[in-house]
């Protein structure tokens, strides 16, 4: 019954409901991008943060970072990667972002919510939460800045250490010229300390005439459908969830296209994993990075994949990528 109510709510509303894999800084690189959007559901994905100092990056700093950009900003599966920024310098964000442009990025995202203690100390992420003015300040030049025709959008989370600016930082946001608003939606002493505040995603949307995108703590598809119906929000942004249950965004799609929820069984979550580690190898030749990004992954699956617990200790103690693959293929 909830779900039908739910479903007409959503006939009434755009018929794109449009999910959007999460920017996650050292989990959602490059090759788990491919993977995720290859297994399907995802109409967007945005790349980890880079960060924004004095200088301007390279071409080959830019591709080192966001490889899609080569393959004209679109991962394997033909998903659009946004670049995302980070910084609070305009000046030099602009001069990034014109590079980009002339890369041939047709979208970049600014990042307001990171929390880590170094980009906040050098006034990024989410300290600038603190100052709504800087925000606009940052979202103005660069709108002002970049051609028109390029679509600059925000990410934010609810404030710093309390809400009492999120309207003001939101509007300074949408004042500024972006084009759509992802809110995550906690402030940066909440850390990833569940429940995430759903409820305030709908008082920013009524406070914003820009697309507000809904973030936090979608685990799963009720947990969809519960953002949805508390925010009101048309489009969301998944994260860890997208991490834990590779296919959740592809239920959620069967789902809204009203077919039978069809859950991956281990078996195609096995397949996934081989060319996890396939796809990671091919990125970097030291395969340290490939085994530890395995095992990273490993780790957040098995709560969801009891298979995964058993698999995880028998690679735990590996070095060898040879091994390891030995191991992926006899599983
Ligand atoms: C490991 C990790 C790295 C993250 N890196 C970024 C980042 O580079 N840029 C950004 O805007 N948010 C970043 N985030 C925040 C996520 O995009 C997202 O807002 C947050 O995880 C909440 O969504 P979730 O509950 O679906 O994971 C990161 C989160 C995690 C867990």
């Amino acid at each position: 019954m909830r779900y039908k109510v739910f479903m007409q709510h959503f006939s009434l509303c755009s018929p794109k409901n449009r999910l959007i894999l999460a920017p996650m800084q050292g989990l959602c690189d490059a090759p788990m991008r491919d993977l995720l959007t290859r297994i399907g559901g995802y109409d967007e994905c945005v790349s980890e943060f880079v960060r924004i100092t004095h200088t301007l990056h390279s071409r080959a700093t830019w591709l080192r970072h966001i490889p899609e950009i080569a393959q004209n900003n679109q991962t394997f599966a033909g998903v659009y990667c946004v670049s995302q920024l980070l910084g609070s310098d305009e000046k030099m964000m602009l001069q990034n972002a014109l590079r980009l442009v002339k890369l041939g990025v047709r979208k970049i995202d600014l990042n307001f919510g990171c929390p880590a203690p170094t980009v906040n100390k050098h006034q990024g992420g989410a300290v600038l939460l603190k100052t709504p003015e800087r925000v606009y300040q940052i979202v103005k030049t660069l709108r002002n800045g970049l051609p028109e025709q390029i679509v600059l959008t925000a990410k934010m989370r609810l404030g710093f250490d309390n809400t009492d600016l999120c309207l003001a930082n939101a509007q300074a946001i949408a004042n500024g010229g972006a084009a759509a608003l992802t809110v995550h939606a906690r402030t940066k002493v909440q850390g990833y300390e569940p429940p995430a505040h759903w409820e305030w995603l709908k008082i920013i949307r009524e406070a914003v005439d820009i697309d507000v995108i809904a973030n936090g703590d979608v685990f799963c598809l009720q947990d969809y459908i519960a953002i949805v119906e508390q925010s009101g929000c048309r489009d969301v942004m998944i994260g860890r969830g997208a991490v834990m249950r590779p296919d959740l965004a592809r239920q959620i799609k069967q789902y809204l296209n009203g077919q039978t929820v069809q859950a991956a069984d281990f078996n195609e979550v096995l397949d996934w994993i081989r060319l996890f580690f396939t796809l990671c190898c091919e990125k970097e030749n030291h395969h340290r990075y490939a085994i530890a990004r395995l095992k990273q992954w490993l780790g957040m699956m098995k709560n969801v994949y009891p298979e995964v617990i058993r698999l995880f200790a028998d690679i735990r103690t590996l070095k060898e990528s040879d091994e390891i693959e030995r191991v992926l293929q006899q599983f």
